[in-house]
């Protein structure tokens, strides 16, 4: 499978593909797993060649511990990615490379889509995922690209992102996929000793649970009832558990019938950082 390093053997790669074939775009730093694959395969079954991009973007990192010990396992990847048929390049460039020398993140107006949940926890993060995926748009011009659910803020803000910018392409949200406990599936969930990996699967039992009372109680009452919940696990901290309009993802008030909602999770288990989210109605 070839795998690229630089903008200019990239730039030649696609400039060859005939300009009748669709492309599909996966961003992703790595650490491949199946809701990464999950992604490629959908991309793959609605594009004629598919870029999977493979860089740990550090401007995106607030912590540089976190960056520090993000895993790199290309050959890993590589392996998961030869197991998809179908036309795959994978784009695997430096810092350097992408950031020509200047490590640096524009400043967006995300329009406040930015400033609650994951960006009120990670400084200046959506700012860094912006910038890379931005410019990853702008090198591979794909027709689609494709994000999960699973960072449902990051799915949004780069639906801003295309639009304000009028870049085109096409912004795919794909399902969250869960190991068979609930879990979200994820890079960090390997971080986990196997008794945390089993108290994490509280996290979806949890919403699964706010879900179904949110049908019949107000919304601040189920938000109390999941704090409570997680106050009362002896191994999970929460950070926050919000319930938000799915548009502008502002917390909710009063609950409108006409307006779709979803549930956002942010958990300590251990020292790992788990989040996860769900549709509530
Ligand atoms: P990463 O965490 O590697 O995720 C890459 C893509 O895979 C994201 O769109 C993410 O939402 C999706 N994904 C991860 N776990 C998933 C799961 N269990 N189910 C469905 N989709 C899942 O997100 C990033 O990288 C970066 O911020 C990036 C967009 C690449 C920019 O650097």
């Amino acid at each position: 499978m070839p795998v690229i390093t630089t903008k200019k053997e990239l730039d030649q790669r696609l400039s060859s593909l005939p300009k009748s074939r669709s492309l599909g775009l996966v961003p992703t730093m790595g650490a491949l797993h199946e809701g990464h694959a999950a992604l490629v395969k959908k991309a793959i079954s609605e594009n004629r060649c598919v870029v999977v991009s493979i860089f740990v973007n550090p401007t995106q990192f607030d912590n540089k511990e976190d960056l520090e010990h993000y895993p790199d396992t290309l050959e890993k990847d590589i392996f998961l990615l030869e197991g998809i048929s179908g036309d795959i390049l994978i784009f695997a460039p430096t810092a350097n490379e992408i950031y020509d020398h200047r490590i640096l993140s524009k400043t967006y107006d995300f329009e406040g889509l930015d400033k609650v949940m994951e960006g009120a926890f990670r400084n200046n993060h959506f700012n860094g995922v912006g910038t890379i995926v931005e410019t990853l748009l702008l090198l591979v011009k794909p027709d689609r690209a494709y994000f999960g659910e699973k960072d449902f803020q990051q799915l949004q803000i780069i639906r801003k992102l295309v639009d304000k910018n009028d870049i085109p392409v096409a912004i795919i949200g794909c399902p969250i996929v869960r190991e068979a406990s609930g879990l979200a599936m994820s890079s960090r969930n390997e971080r986990l000793s196997e008794t945390l990996r089993q108290d994490a699967s509280f996290i979806y039992e949890t919403l699964r649970t706010a879900k179904a009372k949110f049908g019949m109680k107000s919304a601040k009452y189920v938000r109390d009832w999941a704090e409570k919940q997680f106050e009362n696990h002896p191994d999970l901290q929460l950070e926050y558990f919000e319930i938000t309009d799915l548009d502008t993802l502002t917390p909710i008030q009063t609950k409108k019938t006409d307006v779709k909602y979803r549930a956002f999770v942010a958990v300590f288990c251990g020292a790992v950082r788990l989040i996860d989210n769900i549709a509530l109605n």
